[in-house]
């Protein structure tokens, strides 16, 4: 239970580091006028899925790891690859083995059907984190919102840049997580999920 207290402290300690490239505020009410049913869009959504499939609960907290490593919480994970743009998709850590996209893309239809043009994927990505561990039985936290989607993806940063590896040694997994302002203590305790 303690690492789970822990856990939860830590995360929502992520969240802040690493929440945004532009320096707009985050809140937890950002949405209260503009899209005041935005939460239990988003938790209908990762309650039917989870309820389908308990893994991707998992999925989709690992999905919001792999974003904010990368340029930071921005959603630039999501931007798929076309003839002139290569995205973070297919980077190593994340091709064929990040999962989850279509929950989020669900979700985020599901929210443009109530509020259209208002609510970040970002945001929606961080949201569905947070409900997925819920889901499965671990602790909640309070979710600030009000990220701004990216528009780039670094498709380098992803690959051998930002993310940690199977085959980083502890010296690398160190520095990449001290990199975003992440302690050792850190490391392991989110490693544990
Ligand atoms: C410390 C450095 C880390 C390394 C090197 C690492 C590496 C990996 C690898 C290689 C996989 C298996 C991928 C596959 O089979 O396709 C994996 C899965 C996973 N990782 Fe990490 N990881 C790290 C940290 C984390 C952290 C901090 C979290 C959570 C915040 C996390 C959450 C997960 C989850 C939930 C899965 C299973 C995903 C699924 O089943 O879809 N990992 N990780
Ligand atoms: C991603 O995986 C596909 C196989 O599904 C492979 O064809 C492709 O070369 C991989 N991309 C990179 C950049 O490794």
């Amino acid at each position: 239970m303690a690492i789970i207290v822990n856990l939860l402290v830590l995360f929502a300690a992520t969240i802040l580091i690493m929440g945004n490239p532009s320096s707009a505020q985050l809140s937890t009410n950002h949405y209260d006028k503009t899209c005041p049913n935005v939460f239990n869009v988003v938790k209908s959504v990762v309650r039917s899925a989870v309820a389908k499939e308990k893994r991707i609960g998992a999925s989709l907290l690992r999905l919001h790891f792999h974003d904010c490593f990368v340029q930071g919480c921005d959603g630039s994970i999501l931007l798929d690859d076309t003839s002139s743009f290569i995205g973070e998709k297919t980077a190593r850590p994340n091709n064929n083995s990040v999962r989850g996209y279509e929950v989020i893309d669900a979700i985020k239809s599901k929210v443009e059907s109530v509020c259209p043009g208002v609510v970040s994927c970002a945001d929606i990505v961080t949201i569905a984190a947070r409900d997925s561990i819920v889901l499965l039985g671990g602790p909640s936290w309070e979710v600030k919102v009000g990220r701004r989607d990216s528009r780039t993806a670094s498709f380098s940063a992803a690959g051998n840049g930002q993310l940690p590896g199977p085959t980083s040694n502890l010296d690398e997994l160190i520095r990449r997580f001290q990199d975003k302002g992440l302690s050792t203590k850190d490391m392991v305790v989110l490693s544990g999920t």
